[in-house]
């Protein structure tokens, strides 16, 4: 050994040297809703590119636009060089970056993506994020089959579209779901849409409430919405007006967001939900920023993860385990 090296092994300072060399990178992970096991399983994954690659993840929940800030501000005190970010509202995409181009930070997007003070989407910040539209169309297209397989009379079915419309990725998702059914044959007179107050099972109750009763004469229905929650809102909603889980098919997105609700004893209206990748996208987004940081390399501006599966009661465990999850 290096007589350096030695003298300071002996003393006990070589760990302390070394230490910075090792875990001297700090990197953030903020997300709007920590709640969701969606972002949960982000983090994990993020955690586990932190190992694989070398880095610490500063994980911090940012549920609105005070915390986020302020968040940013605590990154850099505790000497992240930058951090990836769900926004709790797209409209602070601007301020974000302002704040962190004065301290110095790289940003990553992660699933919704910031909007400038035009309302436009801020293309110029590295998003990863699922194909929304796509993802949607699928919802749609799943939803008739399940309708189909059933026997149900067109004429006596309703869609309770769940809407959040000012997050571009629930817009899409929303539309593309409506347009495969319409696609399919589903007369749009018959596609009600009622916009959630808030992005959760109770506000997505509230919504799906209100339409329930301006629609008395619908048979069954079949649930969208741009997410688990908002279709298990939707769903808990027919449960109160007494409908039957026979005559309601709702189709959630996220997959990991479902699993308590696919592990009921008896099935329930909510028949299923695709599952995207938040574990490609937790892991794929800070590898990003982590290569920024660290050797200069640019991330791609958009990177979309297109792969989706729908988990139903029979198949969801299988299907987490497969990847991991
Ligand atoms: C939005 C939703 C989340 C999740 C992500 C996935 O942020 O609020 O529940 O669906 O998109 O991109």
């Amino acid at each position: 050994m290096h007589g350096l090296l030695k003298k300071l092994a002996l003393t006990g300072l070589l760990a302390v040297a070394l230490q910075p060399v090792f875990a001297a990178e700090k990197l953030g992970y903020l997300v709007k809703q920590p709640e969701e096991p969606w972002f949960q399983t982000e983090w994990s994954f993020a955690d586990k590119a932190g190992k694989d690659l070398g880095f610490t993840v500063l994980k911090v929940a940012v549920p609105d636009g005070e915390k986020t800030l302020s968040a940013i501000d605590s990154l850099a005190a505790n000497g992240a060089k930058g951090f990836v970010i769900c926004t709790p509202d797209p409209k602070l995409g601007p301020a974000i970056m302002a704040k962190a181009k004065r301290l110095g930070l790289k940003v990553v997007t992660v699933d919704d993506q910031f909007l400038n003070a035009a309302g436009k989407p801020m293309t110029e910040v590295p998003l990863v994020m699922m194909a929304a539209s796509k993802i949607g169309e699928r919802q749609g297209k799943e939803l008739w089959k399940e309708m189909k397989h059933r026997g149900w009379k067109v004429a006596e079915t309703g869609v309770m579209a769940i809407t959040a419309d000012e997050l571009d990725t629930a817009r899409r998702r929303t539309g593309g779901s409506i347009s495969a059914l319409q696609a399919a044959g589903f007369p749009a007179a018959q596609i009600y849409k009622v916009p959630t107050k808030s992005n959760d099972i109770p506000g997505a109750f509230d919504a799906g409430n209100s339409l329930l009763v301006q629609h008395p004469n619908v048979k069954h229905w079949l649930i969208i919405g741009m997410n688990d929650n908002t279709v298990l809102g939707g769903v808990r909603a027919t449960e109160g007006q007494h409908f039957s889980a026979n005559d309601v098919i709702g189709i959630g997105i996220n997959g990991v967001d479902a699993v308590n609700e696919l592990s009921k004893s008896k099935p329930t209206g909510f028949y299923g939900s695709l599952l995207p990748s938040p574990d490609v996208n937790g892991y794929r987004s800070i590898q990003q920023l982590h290569l920024w940081v660290s050797k200069g390399v640019q991330p791609p501006k958009f990177t979309e993860i297109v792969d989706a599966v729908l988990l139903t009661r029979d198949n969801f465990k299988a299907e987490l385990k497969k990847k991991g999850l």
